[in-house]
């Protein structure tokens, strides 16, 4: 049996054409329905939907063997125990540090808003700044424009959020895509149906 953990959201319909196109199919009944473990056309793979901050954490415990996630959310969680083996090139954009202006980002400690914290920290330590991290959950543009925080680390796309919202991209950290990574334990022991299936998607990239 294998199990492949989705990122819920919009990684998800962005995935389950790439899974059609390699052969594995999940009825609209099923997607649609309160399952939690959904069926697939095949007897020996079964899919998770699961928020997509969770799925290195179910791959890492062994509880999944393959998993499609964002990199944001994997430079955060971390590798340990993880093979990222394809870029998938979906859900493209940049984690980046934004605010009001640049003079913003001229403080003795800089206080930053984000659910990066990892990233953040890894960022500024690396240009030596002293820095403070007020950790989100959403809406990190909201909080240099109610003065909680001098900055943001977040996710830009077309910059509308961030236009929106008064704010400028001023920093750029990583580019981001989605990403399928596999449980290093099950790629040794299930590495002849993971392999294919990975060469299945990659086929259809
Ligand atoms: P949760 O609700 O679990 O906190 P989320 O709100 O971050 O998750 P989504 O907005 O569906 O979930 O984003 C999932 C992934 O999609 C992110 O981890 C990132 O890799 C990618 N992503 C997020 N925002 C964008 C965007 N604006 N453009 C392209 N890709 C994005
Ligand atoms: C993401 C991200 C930014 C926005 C950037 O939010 O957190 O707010 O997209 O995209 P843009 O540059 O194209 O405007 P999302 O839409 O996923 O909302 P959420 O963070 O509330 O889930």
């Amino acid at each position: 049996m294998l199990t492949i953990a989705l990122s819920k959201g919009r990684i998800l319909e962005q995935t389950l054409p790439l899974l059609k196109k390699a052969g594995l199919k999940i009825a609209d009944a099923e997607l649609n329905s309160r399952k939690l473990i959904l069926d697939t056309n095949l007897d020996d793979v079964k899919v998770i939907v699961i928020r997509a901050t969770d799925v290195p954490v179910f791959l890492q415990h062994g509880a999944a063997d393959i998993g499609i996630a964002g990199k944001d959310v994997l430079l955060e969680h971390g590798a340990n125990g993880l093979f990222e083996l394809l870029d998938l090139g979906i859900a493209k954009c940049k984690l980046m540090v934004a605010a009001r202006d640049e003079g913003k980002l001229k403080q003795s400690t800089l206080k930053i808003a984000t659910k990066y914290v990892n990233s953040a920290k890894r960022h500024f330590e690396g240009k030596n700044q002293q820095i403070e991290i007020i950790k989100l959950y959403g809406a990190m543009e909201l909080a240099p424009v109610v003065g909680l925080a001098h900055c943001i680390v977040d996710l830009v796309d077309t910059g509308n959020t961030l236009k929106a919202n008064g704010l400028v991209p001023l920093e750029h950290i990583e580019n981001i895509s989605t990403r399928l990574v596999v449980n290093a334990a099950s790629f040794k022991t299930k590495n002849v149906q993971i392999k294919s299936w990975v060469q299945a998607i990659e086929k259809n990239l």
